[in-house]
């Protein structure tokens, strides 16, 4: 990454993150969900915080269509401004995730490329979640009714209609939301947070996720 400012230092923590995590009985780290609009990130993703947050996991959800309210207000669909989108976002998860929490993101993140510098900033502690609901499924829920304002002209760049899609190649997890219902993907990704953000002291009793 190009740093602008000149004149800076990085400056250590005085914990080690291994102390955050013991902290909270479960490692930090940044659960990144990708698909096409209507794959089903957003409702998986609010659906986990919840069961996650139930079962004492410091757990907190980035969406795009929230996130575009407030610090991503400034940017629209063009290439350039999702690039720029998925970087603050990116840069965002990985602080939260040294924080010790474990983060969700929601976001159709369509680069390969901008996925990649997220995994960057996140390293070791990024898992990538392939949504990989197909156009047609996704076009035929049309749950905002936004594939039939695209295929009308009305929504220029469009992901999918007018604006390409990047399938990861090879993510943590791919989680066919086209055949399987919400409950069924819902216990795929409960069963991978257990194994993911397994830390100390996480007992049977305190971590049932996915059981
Ligand atoms: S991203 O491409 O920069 O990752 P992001 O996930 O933040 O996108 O936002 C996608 C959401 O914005 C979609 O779920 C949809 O509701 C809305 N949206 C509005 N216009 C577009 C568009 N041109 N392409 C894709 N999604 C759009």
């Amino acid at each position: 990454m190009t740093v602008k400012s000149t004149n800076i230092t990085r400056v250590q923590h005085r914990m080690a993150r291994e102390s955050r995590w013991a902290a909270n009985s479960h490692s930090g780290g940044v659960l990144w969900l990708t698909g096409l609009s209507g794959s089903g990130k957003s409702t998986l993703a609010f659906e986990v915080e919840k069961r996650m947050f139930e079962e004492g996991y410091q757990v907190y959800v980035l969406d795009g269509d929230n996130i575009r309210h407030g610090l991503s207000s400034d940017l629209g669909f063009s290439p350039e401004d999702r690039v720029e989108n998925i970087r603050r976002v990116g840069e965002i998860a990985a602080l939260f995730a040294d924080a010790g929490s474990v983060v969700v993101t929601a976001f159709i993140s369509p680069y390969r490329r901008d996925r990649e510098l997220a995994r960057q900033a996140a390293s070791d502690q990024f898992h990538e979640v392939y949504l990989s609901a197909g156009l047609d499924v996704c076009e035929g829920r049309d749950p905002k009714g936004l594939y039939r304002k695209a295929r009308r002209g009305e929504i220029p760049e469009f992901t999918g209609v007018s604006a390409p899609y990047e399938a990861p190649e090879h993510p943590e997890l791919t989680i066919d939301t086209g055949e399987l219902t919400v409950e069924e993907s819902m216990q795929v990704l409960l069963e991978y947070v257990g194994r993911a953000f397994a830390g100390p002291g996480r007992t049977k009793a305190r971590g049932a996720l996915g059981g």
